[in-house]
C-alpha cells in the first residue's frame, strides 16, 4: 500500500490537474506529457509517487501554515448534527463528515461517509448505493475473499459517488448479543473478526479510499453510550476486542481508526493515553490518524497529547482552542505536526491525491452480483429435519409465505449503517427499511409449484390456516436492530413466535428464514422442520434465500457468534442500563470536559463468546461455528507440525452426494499454567469438496494465537508446554485431536 510502482495515467493526470489553476472548472483536461510531469514534480516534489508518504507528507508539512495545519485536524459539519452552520458546509459531498484540504499544495479534501454494509445517504444525494449482507453475516462467510470483494463493492461505491473515505470497518468484539449494533460488527471471536476486517479493509483501500477500522475500542452497549465507563483488565482487553483490532490493522493497514464514545478504565477513548498511544501508535506502529466518532472529542489538550489526531464533525476542540494550546505551548508544535502528518502520509499512502475521485455511475448490475453471492456464502442452516431443504421443487405444488414483509423485501440494519434501497427518499434515523425485490416474487420464480401465497402473519390464524392447505410452509421472521439502541431480549418482537407455533402447528414442514441483527432464542426450535439464518441479507440476498431454499447455492456459512438458550446463560456483564437522570448523549457531547457516569465492569475477564459457555459448561442453542450443509463432511488423519509457525494439516471429505465448500475449523487448547478458557480459534480453511473428494488441508498458525498477554511484562509470550489441537466441523464438534509439545519461544510481538 506504501509504495506506487508505477506512475499510471491517473496519477500523471492529477499531478497536473493539481497544478493547473483551470481544474476546478475544466477537470477533464488532455493527459499532459512527460514535460508537464517533470514540470509539476518539480514545482511540488512532493507529488512524485516514487517517494515514501512519509517523505511526500514531510515535504508538505513544512510548506504549511498554522491555520492550513489546523484546517486538517477536525471536520466541516455534518448536514443536520446539531444546526450549527458551518461555513464551509458547500464544499461538503453530502456525506457524514469532511476535512478541508490544501488547494495551494494540491491535497484534496477528505470526503467521508458513513460505510458499514454500503454507502449511505446516497438516495438524499441522488445517487445509488447496493447493501451488502450486515457485517456479522457476512462473518459467518469465514472468507477472506469474500471479505475483500465487499470491501470491493464499498470502496468502488463510495468513490462513485464522490468520497474518497469510508467510515466502516466495525470491529468490537460481540459479547452481549443484544448490543444494538452486533449487525455492523463481526462476531465474538477476535481472529475470525480481525482477519474479515482486515481483508474487507484491504480491498476498500487498493480502489484509493481510506479505511476506517471502529469503534476503538470497547464500544459493547448502545445504552449510555457516550457515557458509560468500561472496566476491563488489560490482560482481558489484549486478548479480545484488543486483538480483533490489531489482526485488522496488521492485514488491512486501515489508514484511519475511529476511536469510541464510551470510557475505557477512566479515560474517553477518544483521549485514552493508554489505547491511542501506548497500544496502538507505540505497540502497534500504527502510522495513520485516529478521528473520533461523531461527538466523541472531550478535550484539546488531553486528547491530543493522548494520541486524537482528527475531531469530527465540528471544530469544537481542534480549531481555534487548538490554535490557541499550540500558540501558547500547552500543545507542542511537534505534536500538532505529528497529527498533520499522520492525515498527510495516510492520504499519499492511500492513494487519494494520485488519484482523484471522479463521480461516476455505480456499476449496480456487477455489485448486486456480489451483494448476492457474499450472502450466499453468509447465510446459515442451523436446521433441516428429514432433508426437507432444499425444496424439491418436483414434488411441492404448494407454497405458504408467510410473515415479515416477505412481499415487500427483506429487512436492514439502522442508525449510521443504514443504506437507502433504490428509488426511496432517505429513510429517517431508526426507519424500518426493506430492501426488495420481494421474497415471495423470487419464490414464485424460482418454484414450479402451482401455487405460491402469502400470508402477512398479522393474524396467525389466518397463516395457519393457509399453511395447512400448503405443502409446505415457509415464515419469514425479523429483529431489526440499529446504532442507538439495545434489544430489550434475544426473543423475536411482535409475536412472531406465536406465529411460528401456530404455522407449525398447522403444518410442520415449517421452514424458517431469520433476518436477524443478532441471535435469537428459538421456543419453537423442536416444532419446525427447517431454519435458516439469513442475517440482515442485503440487496443480493432475497436471490441468495431462494438460492439457498431451492439448493441452487449449498449452504456454507457457520454461527460467527454463540446461539445462546437465554438471555440470562451470556457472560457477564449484561447490558447495564444508565442511571437515572444521566447526561444523555447530546449533553455529554456539549459539555466539553465531559465525565462518564456509570461504568460496567467486564468481570467474565477472557471468557468472551464461546469461551465463557465452554468454561461455564453450559448448553446452548447453537454452538459459535456451527453450520449445516447439503451434504456432510468427515474429518481424519491429523497432524501437527512444532516449530516457530506451527501448522495442523487434516484430511476433509465430503461424505454426501452434493458438491460444497466447508469450513474446517482448529481450535488450540493451551497449556494449564496458562489459565485460558477451554480453547480458543486458531485458524481454518475453506475447502471446496465433490461428492466423495477428500483433501488434505494445511493450516499454518501465527504464534501470536497461540500466546498469552503478559501484563507484568507488557508484551505476548508463547508458554512452553502441551498444546492440544483440535480440528472439526464447529467449535463443539471436533473429532480430531492432538496433544504436542511446544517449547518456549521469544515473544512474538513486544507490547504494551
Ligand atoms: C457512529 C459512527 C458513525 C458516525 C457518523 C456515530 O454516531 O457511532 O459509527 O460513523 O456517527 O455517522
Amino acid at each position: 500500500m506504501d509504495k506506487f510502482p508505477s506512475l499510471n495515467l491517473l496519477s500523471i493526470f492529477a499531478i497536473f490537474a493539481v497544478l493547473s489553476p483551470a481544474y476546478a472548472q475544466h477537470p477533464r483536461h488532455n493527459m499532459p506529457d512527460a514535460t508537464a510531469q517533470n514540470q509539476a514534480i518539480a514545482a511540488r516534489p512532493w507529488m512524485n509517487p516514487k517517494l515514501s508518504p512519509d517523505q511526500r507528507a514531510d515535504m508538505v508539512l513544512r510548506q504549511m501554515t498554522l491555520d492550513e495545519k489546523i484546517d486538517l485536524l477536525h471536520g466541516q459539519g455534518m448536514p443536520g448534527w446539531r444546526g450549527k452552520p458551518m461555513p464551509n458546509a458547500d464544499l461538503g459531498n453530502g456525506g457524514v463528515g469532511f476535512v478541508l484540504g490544501v488547494p495551494r499544495l494540491g491535497i484534496p479534501i477528505i470526503q467521508m461517509d458513513d460505510a458499514a454494509y454500503g454507502v449511505r445517504l446516497s438516495a438524499r444525494n441522488g445517487r445509488y448505493s447496493t447493501a451488502m449482507p450486515s457485517n456479522l453475516g457476512s462473518a459467518a462467510s469465514w472468507d477472506a475473499q469474500a471479505a475483500c470483494e465487499y470491501g470491493g463493492v464499498i470502496g468502488r461505491e463510495l468513490r462513485a459517488q464522490g468520497y474518497n473515505m469510508s467510515l466502516g470497518g466495525g470491529v468490537d468484539l460481540v459479547r452481549e448479543l443484544r448490543g444494538g449494533r452486533t449487525f455492523e460488527y463481526m462476531g465474538e471471536d477476535p481472529i475470525l473478526a480481525g482477519t474479515l476486517v482486515g481483508n474487507r479493509i484491504k480491498c476498500e483501500q487498493a480502489v484509493h479510499v481510506i479505511g476506517d477500522i471502529k469503534h476503538y475500542a470497547m464500544n459493547d452497549q448502545e445504552s449510555g453510550r457516550t457515557e458509560v465507563d468500561v472496566i476491563i483488565g488489560k490482560r482481558a482487553m489484549q486478548e479480545s476486542d484488543l486483538l480483533a483490532f490489531q489482526i485488522g490493522i496488521a492485514v488491512g493497514h486501515p489508514a484511519a481508526v475511529m476511536c469510541a464514545y464510551n470510557a475505557v478504565n477512566g479515560d474517553y477513548s477518544c483521549q485514552n493515553n493508554y489505547l491511542l498511544t501506548d497500544v496502538l501508535k507505540q505497540s502497534w506502529h500504527f502510522p495513520g490518524f485516529v478521528l473520533s466518532d461523531w461527538g466523541g472529542t472531550h478535550s484539546t489538550v488531553k486528547a491530543s497529547a493522548a494520541g486524537l489526531d482528527n475531531e469530527q464533525p465540528l471544530d469544537i476542540f481542534y480549531s481555534e482552542k487548538m490554535k490557541e494550546a499550540v500558540q501558547s505551548g500547552a500543545v507542542p508544535m511537534s505534536q500538532l505536526d505529528d497529527h498533520v502528518h499522520r492525515i498527510l502520509r495516510s492520504e499519499f499512502a492511500v492513494g487519494i491525491v494520485d488519484y482523484p475521485t471522479q463521480k461516476s455511475v455505480v456499476q449496480a448490475e456487477r455489485d448486486l452480483n456480489i451483494a448476492r453471492k457474499v450472502e450466499e456464502q453468509s447465510i446459515v442452516l442451523l436446521k433441516n429435519e428429514h432433508n426437507i431443504l432444499p425444496l424439491d421443487v418436483a414434488k411441492i405444488h404448494s407454497i405458504a409465505i408467510i410473515g415479515s414483509h416477505a412481499d415487500v423485501g427483506m429487512i436492514s440494519g439502522g442508525g449510521s449503517a443504514q443504506v437507502d434501497p433504490p428509488g426511496s427518499t432517505s429513510p429517517e434515523w431508526q426507519e424500518h427499511v426493506w430492501f426488495p425485490p420481494s421474497p415471495l416474487k423470487v419464490i414464485r420464480a424460482q418454484s414450479s409449484a402451482s401455487t405460491v401465497q402469502f400470508d402477512s402473519g398479522s393474524d396467525a390464524a389466518s397463516a395457519a390456516a393457509l399453511a395447512g392447505r400448503s405443502d409446505v410452509a415457509i415464515v419469514f421472521v425479523n429483529q431489526w436492530s440499529s446504532e442507538g439502541m439495545d434489544l430489550p431480549s434475544l426473543s423475536l418482537p411482535d409475536n412472531q413466535d406465536a406465529l411460528i407455533e401456530q404455522v407449525a402447528a398447522a403444518n410442520p414442514r415449517t421452514i424458517v428464514v431469520l433476518e436477524s441483527s443478532t441471535a435469537v432464542l428459538m421456543p419453537w426450535i423442536d416444532k419446525v422442520s427447517g431454519v435458516v439464518e439469513a442475517w440482515f441479507a442485503g440487496s443480493g440476498g432475497t436471490h441468495a434465500v431462494a438460492n439457498i431454499l431451492f439448493g441452487k447455492v449449498n449452504p456454507s456459512g457457520k454461527l460467527p457468534i454463540t446461539f445462546p438458550l437465554t438471555e440470562a446463560d451470556q457472560p457477564p456483564p449484561q447490558i447495564v442500563p444508565p442511571p437515572p437522570g444521566a447526561q444523555g448523549r447530546t449533553a455529554v457531547m456539549r459539555t466539553g470536559e465531559a465525565k462518564p457516569t456509570f461504568s460496567v465492569e467486564y468481570t467474565e475477564g477472557l471468557k468472551v463468546g464461546y469461551k465463557w459457555y465452554d468454561a461455564e459448561h453450559k448448553k446452548v442453542l447453537f454452538p459459535f461455528g456451527f453450520g449445516l450443509a447439503y451434504t456432510t463432511y468427515s474429518y481424519s488423519n491429523l497432524q501437527v507440525e512444532p516449530g516457530a509457525t506451527p501448522a495442523v494439516t487434516f484430511t476433509v471429505k465430503n461424505t454426501g452426494n452434493r458438491a460444497g465448500e466447508e469450513i474446517a475449523e482448529v481450535y488450540a487448547a493451551l497449556p494449564a499454567s496458562a489459565n485460558e478458557p477451554p480453547k480458543r480459534l486458531v485458524g481454518w480453511s475453506k475447502v471446496p469438496l465433490n461428492p466423495g473428494e477428500s483433501k488434505q488441508v494445511r493450516v499454518a498458525i501465527p504464534q501470536l494465537y497461540l500466546s498469552i498477554y503478559d501484563e507484568q511484562q507488557q508484551g505476548w509470550k508463547l508458554l512452553p508446554g502441551s498444546y492440544s489441537f483440535m480440528v472439526g466441523g464447529s467449535s463443539a464438534d471436533l473429532p480430531l485431536v492432538k496433544q504436542v509439545d511446544l517449547s518456549a519461544t521469544p515473544a512474538p510481538n513486544s507490547g504494551q
